[in-house]
């Protein structure tokens, strides 16, 4: 029996999470729970999986989680970041599973190594803002860190009992997002709504967003380079409409090794719970007889530039990735709050990364000094676009 935490469980990957628990009721038991302020929802799955513990971003989440509950609370419901840090490091917990949105869960991710537990990590922006500190601490601790984005869960698979030194590159696949075949005077108009329709996965708003300007792959070639210990010239991006291949490892001696499924984050996210083991799951078979064609295109950096920008920041190193994320996560904010056109998205965080100049991640500190700075940064570079395309 596996005891797991989940961070952010009211999430599209906490609910997931959630079903392949009560799939293997004999494998997996919840004792702590995460949300940021659905408290209705954490308050079903309370009396559902009776954790111990849970925690919501704020005390007016946990008022209202209380009310909830009733006589069924949890013995200990924290908030904010102590909340979090108190889920991540429940004394039983075996298996954290890190699916809370934005940045967060990085303390808790953190706290969660240090206390020596196995991190099922969904969150990308943990390793993009601050993938030195944490592959450092799991590596000192001896934790193991499985990927739960698919792409890096394939890659995970792929190279099972193979070396570093064995691979040549990696190859990460894209959907290419709803405005693949877009040409630039039409992804000048998208708005929100059609930003939001996501051609082939379920996913929460940001990363759907994301997946629309390609920084989701760009931050995706970053989680690659930290949880494999790659370099960027060894991560390519290849457009793959359909989302059948996960991924693809390139050996050193020319072998592709690909990673196939149903599009179900069900699937990356029992094998970190299974792992090293595989369990009979409740997932249906691939019939890729249905799929019926696999498509592979190089992708289309003038009309994406997002994802030339993560290159950028990931070669450059030291705190460009922070700034880069933490631009990100303005610019998608403002372009939500249509405050922001599409394509403004990338110029907001091109113009907030040339006005930072590096330095190296020496500790946590330095990582919250310049989120905290970018943000500003982005906020007036945003500002200044508003309304533009
Ligand atoms: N969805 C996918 O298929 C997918 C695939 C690969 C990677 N990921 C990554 O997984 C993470 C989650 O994605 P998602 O799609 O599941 O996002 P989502 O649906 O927006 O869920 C985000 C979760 O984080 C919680 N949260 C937000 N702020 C919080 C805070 N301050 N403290 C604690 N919890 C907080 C939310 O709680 P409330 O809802 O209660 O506010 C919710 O449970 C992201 O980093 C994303 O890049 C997602």
């Amino acid at each position: 029996m596996k005891r797991v935490a989940i961070l952010g469980s009211t999430g599209s990957i906490g609910r997931s999470a959630l079903a392949v628990v009560e799939a293997h009721p004999a494998r997996l038991k919840i004792v702590a729970l995460a949300a940021g302020d659905n408290a209705a929802l954490l308050a079903e799955q309370v009396a559902r999986y009776r954790p111990d513990t849970v925690a919501m971003a704020t005390g007016d989440g946990v008022d209202r989680l209380r009310g909830l509950c009733g006589g069924g609370a949890p013995a200990t419901i924290g908030a904010g970041a102590a909340g979090l840090v108190a889920v991540a490091t429940h004394p039983a917990a075996d298996i954290v599973i890190c699916a809370s949105a934005g940045t967060a869960g990085l303390e808790a991710v953190l706290a969660a190594i240090d206390a020596g537990k196995t991190i099922a990590l969904a969150n990308k922006e943990v390793l993009v803002m601050a993938g030195s500190l944490v592959t450092r601490a799991a590596a000192r601790r001896g934790v193991s860190i499985l990927p739960v984005d698919s792409e890096h869960n394939a890659i995970h698979q792929c190279l099972y009992g193979r070396s570093r030194g064995e691979i040549r590159r990696l190859i990460l696949t894209a959907s290419g997002g709803p405005f693949r075949d877009y040409d630039a005077a039409a992804l000048a108009h998208v708005g929100p709504e059609a930003a939001l329709q996501h051609p082939t996965w379920q996913m929460g708003r940001k990363i759907t967003i994301d997946s629309a300007t390609l920084m989701n792959k760009g931050l995706e070639v970053i989680e690659a380079h930290w949880l494999f210990g790659v370099s960027a010239d060894q991560i390519d991006v290849v457009i793959h409409p359909q989302s059948i291949v996960h991924s693809m490892v390139e050996l050193v001696d020319g072998s592709v090794i690909a990673q196939l499924g149903v599009t179900d984050m069900r699937l990356p996210i029992q094998y970190a719970c299974s792992y090293p083991e595989r369990w009979d799951g409740s997932l249906p078979s691939l019939d890729l007889t249905r799929a019926g064609r696999l498509d592979f295109l190089p992708p289309a950096p003038d009309r994406f530039p997002c994802l030339g920008l993560a290159y950028r920041a990931l070669r450059a190193g030291g705190t460009l990735p922070v700034v880069l994320n933490a631009a990100n996560e303005v610019a998608v904010e403002a372009f939500l709050e249509r405050k922001l056109g599409f394509t403004a998205i990338p110029r907001v965080i091109a113009q907030t990364l040339e006005a930072h100049a590096a330095e190296r991640v020496s500790s946590l500190d330095v990582v919250r000094r310049v989120d905290g700075w970018a943000r500003g940064c982005a906020r007036e570079m945003a500002r200044g676009l508003e309304l533009t395309q």
